[in-house]
């Protein structure tokens, strides 16, 4: 009986450790969900800018940038599921495009400071572009 139980609860410690596993967030996926909560929030408010929130504003954006750029740091997931002789390639590709998301953050940035509201709002979209690009040619497919 004793022993019973005890097999039981390694069984579950196994499926438990297992499912943990296979739902780990990789740390670049960590990174985007930081960076998807601040894009919602300054997305948002950019519909409708308020003069006085400029500030607030401006530290969304740095800190979308600022995730962003270490993002390109990181590799995807998918990575690992391209032949060996085209993975740099396929790298170079993702932090170029990660390249091209910081110039257009840093161009949000200055908008916001000089109260470029349209501007910001055209820029804010664009990012919104990169990121369905992004995820089509980088992101791996999840089952
Ligand atoms: C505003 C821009 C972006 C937002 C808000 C965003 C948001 C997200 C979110 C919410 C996820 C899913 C995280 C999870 O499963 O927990 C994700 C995953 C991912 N994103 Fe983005 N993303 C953006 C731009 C980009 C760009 C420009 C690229 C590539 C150049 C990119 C590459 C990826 C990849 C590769 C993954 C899968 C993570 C992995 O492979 O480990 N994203 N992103």
């Amino acid at each position: 009986m004793k022993n019973n139980s005890l097999s039981i609860f390694s069984l579950l410690l196994c499926l438990f450790s297992f499912s943990m596993l296979i739902q780990a967030d990789t740390p670049l996926e960590k990174k985007m969900d930081q960076m998807n909560k601040a894009y919602k929030e300054l997305s948002k408010s950019l519909k409708n800018p308020v003069e006085g929130n400029k500030n607030n504003y401006q530290k969304l954006a740095e800190q979308i940038r600022d995730l962003m750029k270490e993002s390109g740091k990181l590799s995807p997931e998918k990575t690992e599921m391209i032949p060996a002789d085209q993975r740099a390639a396929f790298i170079e590709g993702y932090q170029k495009a990660v390249n091209q998301s910081v110039a257009t953050l840093d161009s949000l940035i200055q908008a916001i400071q000089a109260s470029n509201w349209s501007e910001a709002q055209k820029l804010i979209a664009l990012l919104k572009q990169h990121q369905k690009e992004g995820h089509q040619e980088y992101r791996a497919e999840r089952p």
